[in-house]
């Protein structure tokens, strides 16, 4: 994969007047966020991130796909990406950061990002998701950059709550967690600073997107890394909750070059962005186990449901009731027309190829994993 300064320099440089443009990205180390870096690098902006302070370095994806030199100690010397210690939860810090970098564009991507753990911390999820993107608002006003700085605000199809027809930016919101009412929050809030203040805000509504990036929590990921490692004799099943969610899956790619498209257009607006098509999550793990060279076949029902590779007798799927959320939203499925017919956007990934990426990527970490036994980087899969 390129490195981000050989992407940087192949491109002419994105400027407002002659001066460069710059993008301040929260969220900068989670899938979206190493996908977005990399694309803005590519347009030639220079890239500020906010990262939060860890006990584990935490920008293996930018290693991944950026080459490995996100570090502050580089501070855009080589890279063209600055780091910035900083927490949603922070708002000083946020004011700070948003003074002194000044940027054209923020992106707002940080947020407690799981559903299912949004139950057990509730609270805090709503002071990150939706108090954090209010602090980052009131933080462009008490800088005085309203007229200048235009805002991006990572909001989830989630906030629609279930349903069978597909959504637009027109349909009715009904969150049903607290991780979907806390992004719910965020969305009127950047909407109000639009109206309210002038603020060039833009809220986009994007159904789920993934790729070999995506963290393991989340169940595409769980699904691919978690085969690859059964057929590698690494494990011997994977376990999951609910077979019949259906979802509107597209790669996390394309869905933050939507998010740029928005920020480019002349006046700010919202913008549902998906595939248009839906899966369930049984669809998911009998695609994956084909690429992955199985012959899966569905048995029994209920929590004792079983996908069994007929190659082998082995029951590779198992159904594991305590990754049951207190509500799980059954089925969505997004419209989005206005974001073609305005933005332009189309999506260039199908499911079956952003399935098939994933299968490559995680079959080569298990070949690796198996040749060194280094599994450091997995999570057992009784994780929600
Ligand atoms: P992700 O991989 O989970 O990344 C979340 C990012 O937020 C990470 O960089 C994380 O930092 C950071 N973060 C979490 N809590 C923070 C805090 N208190 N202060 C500062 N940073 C914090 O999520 P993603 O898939 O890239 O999604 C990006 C955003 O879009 C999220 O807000 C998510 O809710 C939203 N969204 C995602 C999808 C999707 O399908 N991917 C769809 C709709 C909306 P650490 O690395 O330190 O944990
Ligand atoms: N995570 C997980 N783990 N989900 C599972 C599992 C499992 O073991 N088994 C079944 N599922 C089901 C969930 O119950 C859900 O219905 C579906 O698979 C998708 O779950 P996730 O991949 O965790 O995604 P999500 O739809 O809850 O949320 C993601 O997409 C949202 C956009 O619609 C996240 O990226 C959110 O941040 C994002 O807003």
């Amino acid at each position: 994969m390129a490195n981000w300064r050989g992407m940087a320099a192949r491109r002419p440089q994105q400027t407002i007047g002659g001066l460069l443009k710059t993008a301040l990205i929260t969220g900068i180390t989670g899938q979206d966020g190493a996908y977005l870096a990399a694309f803005l690098l590519d347009k030639g902006y220079e890239v500020h991130g906010i990262r939060r302070r860890t006990s584990q370095r935490k920008t293996a994806r930018h290693d991944q796909l950026l080459g490995g030199r996100a570090d502050r100690r580089n501070r855009g010397a080589n890279t063209g990406v600055y780091l910035h210690f900083g927490d949603l939860t922070d708002a000083t810090g946020l004011a700070r950061i948003v003074r002194e970098t000044s940027p054209d564009e923020i992106y707002n991507l940080a947020g407690q990002s799981h559903v299912g753990v949004s139950f057990d911390t509730a609270e805090y999820t709503a002071n990150v998701n939706a108090l954090g993107a209010l602090r980052l608002l009131e933080a462009i006003r008490a800088c005085g950059l309203t007229g200048k700085t235009r805002f991006y605000q990572a909001s989830t199809s989630e906030m629609f709550g279930g349903g069978r027809d597909a959504r637009d930016e027109t349909s009715p919101f009904r969150p049903q967690s607290p991780y979907a009412a806390a992004k719910l929050h965020a969305h009127w809030s950047a909407v109000n600073h639009r109206e309210a203040y002038g603020l060039f805000a833009c809220s986009g509504i994007l159904f789920n997107h993934e790729s070999p990036l995506r963290d393991e929590t989340f169940v595409s990921r769980k699904i691919t890394r978690g085969l690859a490692r059964v057929k590698f004799g690494l494990a011997d099943c994977v376990r999951l909750g609910n077979l019949d969610a259906r979802r509107d899956w597209g790669h996390a790619k394309d869905y933050v070059r939507a998010m740029w498209l928005m920020l480019a257009q002349p006046t700010p607006n919202d913008y549902v962005i998906a595939s248009g098509r839906q899966h369930s999550v049984r669809e998911f793990v009998w695609l994956a186990a084909r690429l992955f060279g199985m012959r899966p076949e569905w048995e029994g029902e209920g929590a004792t449901e079983a996908c069994v590779d007929a190659n082998t007798g082995k029951k590779v799927v198992l159904v594991d009731q305590q990754l049951l959320r207190p509500i799980d939203v059954p089925t969505l499925v997004g419209d989005p027309r206005k974001a073609r017919a305005e933005l332009g956007w189309t999506a260039q990934y199908g499911f079956e190829e952003m399935v098939a990426e994933m299968v490559t990527a995680d079959e080569r970490l298990a070949a690796h994993e198996s040749a060194t036994g280094d599994a450091s980087s997995w999570l057992p899969s009784s994780h929600p």
